[in-house]
């Protein structure tokens, strides 16, 4: 797909990998909506680039999804593309420690529930653009799970597995699908500081975009990009070695 002339919705684009992405798409000429929970956030991001637009939206909540698609559509006809970025990550121990179901919940619906629901949301209207996309974004930790966030990893292999189903679905389609397989990127994932050992934010994201502008589907990242290609046995060999060391019993 190319990044201009395209009108976009990203969810979670008023920071981080969202807000790199919704940048790119502006800078080549698209119109851009970013959506998140925080409304100061979104503000934030509208100052720094006055053309985006902004809804506060909830992706965990089915109505905040359902009115998302009914307003973006309505105000935003020629909407074509829809970026799945929203999402959290939680470093949880569930063999050490239990934790109210609802904390675990809210990984599974912001992580999985909602972009799936929200495919199934915008494929009719999409379906209906000369040309279209989703891009999903889901991680490198889908193909080498971390078990420091185990839930994580799990929303991500399903939404890696639902990507790769959804772009069989409509390949006869107008709609292309595109994967987005970050590695550690330096943003506020997990909370402040937790990802500073990423790698540079926009050198990601300058990366991956020139990428995804030149039609590719399936896009990682240094490390991202060779666990996306690694064989199960370079994988789990992989795995292996950073949940030794993460775990601290290598
Ligand atoms: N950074 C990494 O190392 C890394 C690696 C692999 C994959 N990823 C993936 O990249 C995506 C973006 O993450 P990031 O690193 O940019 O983290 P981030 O800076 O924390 O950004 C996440 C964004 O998602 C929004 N969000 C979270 N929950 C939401 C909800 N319920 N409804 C609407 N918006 C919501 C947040 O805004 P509000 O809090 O205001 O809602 C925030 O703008 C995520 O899917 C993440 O899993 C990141």
């Amino acid at each position: 797909m190319r990044l201009a002339g395209n009108t976009v919705l990203v969810t979670g684009g008023a920071s981080g990998i969202g807000l790199a992405i919704a940048e790119r798409f502006l800078k080549a000429g698209s119109t851009v909506i970013i959506c998140g929970r925080r409304a100061d956030k979104l503000n934030e991001a509208k100052q720094q680039h006055p053309a985006l637009h902004t809804i506060v939206c909830d992706v965990a909540k089915e109505s905040d999804r359902i009115a998302l698609m009914e307003w973006t559509t309505k105000e935003f006809p020629a909407l074509n593309v829809l970026v799945n970025n929203a999402g959290i990550q939680r470093r949880i121990n569930p063999v050490e420690q239990q934790e109210a179901w609802g904390e675990t919940q809210q990984e599974l619906l912001i992580n999985v529930e909602a972009p799936i629901h929200l495919c199934h949301l915008f494929i009719p209207h999409l379906r209906r653009q000369e040309k279209a996309a989703i891009i999903n974004v889901t991680s490198g930790l889908a193909f080498t799970p971390a078990a420091f966030a185990p839930v994580y990893c799990a929303t991500k292999a399903a939404l890696h597995s639902y990507t790769m189903s959804l772009r069989f679905l409509l390949s006869k389609t107008s709609v292309e699908v595109v994967e987005l397989v970050p590695p550690a990127v330096n943003t506020d994932l997990g909370g402040v500081g937790l990802h500073t050992f990423g790698v540079p934010l926009n050198e990601f994201a300058d990366s991956v975009m020139q990428r995804i502008d030149t039609g590719e589907l399936e896009v990682g990242f240094g490390s991202s990009e060779e666990r996306r290609k690694a064989s199960r046995e370079e994988n789990d060999a992989f795995a292996a070695q950073m949940n030794a060391r993460m775990l601290g019993n290598s």
